[in-house]
């Protein structure tokens, strides 16, 4: 997009520029430059998409779920994933996307969603593997875009931040029972985090390039810490409870650097997570194909909600 030449007045720029860097945040309808507009439009619409397609993976996991009160339990998470998604499709809207096009462009192809809703959650010890360590991964952007310069945004995020550290809590549960459950469960879960390792690293994209790009996202505060501080927070508060419950992280070169107070870890495969980014994933072509069934499915639901006008109310 850095391409992309917006001729703004240098004017209302410059005040744009320095009431963000005063920490002041943009609400729907004030001006914003055009790039402005079309990265916070960008960076909403692929999280909309991400929760509405994060709910996917447990949702198979609903009718299998060990007992009453875990059916229960995941059951109620995944509907705060996909009121998440109808929040942020509504904020998204503010920038100037209907909900209707947002959608087209998910099933059709078109738009992104984050890399780890592409992977198949294969045993119950998945779903514990994506309650602490997907939501714990997300937890650490979402957190930081508390203090997103869009308003809207920022507000909602608040809001889907408590309800993410709940899913976290109800993951280390699940997490707990099969970390101090028998042999088998244990093997199950080293299993699913052997699996789960590299996506979680992808999850915060590459490091950074020191471009003018990202320099001006994060001076515009739509990005707010950099790809690797996010994953070295990430590092820090998840693997120690990885190895503290005696579970092996599937890197040997995995270090902690007392000096530079960070985790040194090896390079993994950015190739895969370009790969996944072009819906090329292990799940993405059968994940997006049943969205796109439900989505024919309730059509019904769309056609009766506009005959009788209730959209307009
Ligand atoms: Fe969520
Ligand atoms: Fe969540």
């Amino acid at each position: 997009m850095s391409d992309h030449t917006h001729t703004e007045d240098p004017e209302r720029l410059a005040e744009f520029e320095a009431r963000v860097a005063a920490g002041e945040q943009v609400e729907t309808g004030e001006w914003m430059p055009g790039e402005y507009r079309q990265e916070a439009l960008r960076l909403i619409q692929m999280h909309a998409n991400s929760e509405i397609m994060g709910a996917m993976p447990e949702r198979e996991w609903i009718p299998r779920a060990p007992t009453l009160s875990r059916k229960m339990a995941l059951t109620a998470k995944v509907q705060d994933e996909v009121g998440h998604a109808q929040l942020l499709y509504r904020v998204a809207e503010t920038l100037g996307r209907s909900r209707v096009q947002m959608i087209a462009d998910l099933i059709e192809g078109r738009s992104k969603f984050h890399n780890v809703f592409h992977y198949p959650a294969e045993t119950w010890a998945d779903v514990a593997v994506i309650q602490v360590f997907v939501d714990g991964a997300a937890m650490q952007t979402q957190g930081a875009l508390r203090s997103s310069s869009y308003a809207p945004y920022a507000r909602v995020m608040k809001r889907i931040c408590y309800e993410e550290d709940f899913h976290i809590r109800l993951g280390l549960d699940v997490y707990r029972t099969l970390a101090d459950g028998t042999p088998r469960q244990r093997a199950m879960l080293q299993d699913a985090i052997t699996r789960w390792w590299v996506p979680l690293l992808h999850f915060f994209g590459m490091p950074d390039r020191v471009s003018p790009h990202t320099e001006k996202m994060l001076r515009w505060r739509l990005k707010v810490k950099s790809n690797e501080e996010l994953r070295q927070q990430f590092l820090r508060k998840f693997v120690p409870i990885i190895q503290e419950a005696g579970f092996t992280v599937p890197d040997p070169a995995l270090r902690w650097d007392e000096a530079s107070q960070r985790y040194a870890y090896a390079e993994p495969d950015w190739e895969e997570l370009k790969r996944v980014g072009r819906n090329q994933g292990p799940k993405s072509a059968e994940r997006l194909a049943l969205r796109q069934d439900y989505h024919r499915r309730h059509r019904w639901v769309r056609e009766a909600v506009e005959r009788w006008g209730l959209l307009a109310a």
